[in-house]
């Protein structure tokens, strides 16, 4: 089986402007890009979150709850072919970075059932690594046993691609500086954890119960997989990308502002 170095998740919310529809942040985009080649690492696994592409539609046409009616049917087609759009954003600035990036959209390659990842193709990642590609997934429409289809998270990618292949670390930037006590955008002296165990996380998620805020789950969302990524035994990641540096730090294992959640050794 290959070794994956990281497999890192760029949030929708630093790479594109989430008050902003359909509109990229060229800027960290291309930054981030070019701190994953800086790393000098060269198996990665990236997904990408939908930011103001994906989830503005998604909740537009109320596709969180699966299929209602044929109404949904061009919401289902939007949010897909804005996924793509941005996707094909995160192609382009990784090739510019020197990478050799290929799609493996879940539509075709995962299904759901009842609102969560059933199954996901996991051997054309292990093939295009093998290959020298850089495989490129993210959250996405997704066909659903029993609801149609689901909206998956590119958070709930991380952990089944997490579990599937176990890279060295799991890296989900965002736009805060890592996991706090108590939302940083409503308590700006909150605490930032800067290290924490999976049990401390836990705790965590029962004390603050954070409501979900889009169309995948918002901050819990993520909690709950940097959790289940850190219990399997992977340390996982939680850095701004917002900040330059930080991402290219962390996957050179060199002390920054973030958090990580160490993975619980078997
Ligand atoms: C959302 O993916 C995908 C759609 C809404 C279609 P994520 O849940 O991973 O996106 P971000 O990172 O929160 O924006």
């Amino acid at each position: 089986m290959v070794t994956v170095d990281a497999i890192v998740k760029l949030g929708g919310s630093v790479i594109t402007f989430k008050d902003r529809p359909l509109t990229v942040n060229q800027e960290v985009l291309d930054r981030l890009a070019e701190e994953l080649s800086a790393s000098g690492l060269s198996r990665l696994i990236i997904v990408h979150g939908g930011g103001s592409f994906g989830h503005p539609l998604a909740l537009k046409y109320r596709l969180q709850d699966g299929y209602k009616g044929p109404e949904q049917r061009e919401g289902v087609v939007a949010t897909h072919r804005a996924m793509l759009k941005l996707n094909e954003e995160v192609l382009k600035a990784l090739e510019n970075s020197g990478f050799k990036p290929i799609s493996i959209p879940p539509l075709a390659s995962a299904l759901a059932s009842s609102g969560r990842l059933k199954r996901l193709l996991h051997e054309p990642f292990v093939k295009a690594l093998e290959l020298g590609f850089t495989p490129v997934t993210f959250g996405d429409i997704v066909f659903d046993d029993t609801r149609g289809f689901s909206i998956i998270s590119g958070d709930s990618l991380m952990t089944e691609l997490s579990s599937r292949l176990r890279p060295s670390k799991a890296v989900f930037t965002v736009d805060v500086d890592g996991i706090y006590a108590e939302d940083p955008k409503l308590h700006p002296d909150a605490k930032l954890f800067e290290e924490m165990t999976a049990d401390e996380l836990l705790n965590l998620m029962e004390e603050t119960r954070s409501r979900p805020v889009d169309a995948t789950g918002g901050i819990g969302l993520k909690l709950k997989e940097a959790y289940k990524i850190a219990s399997m035994g992977l340390d996982v990641y939680v850095v701004n990308g917002l900040k330059p540096g930080r991402l290219l730090k962390v996957l050179k294992g060199v002390r920054v502002k973030c958090t990580v959640v160490k993975g619980v050794k078997p």
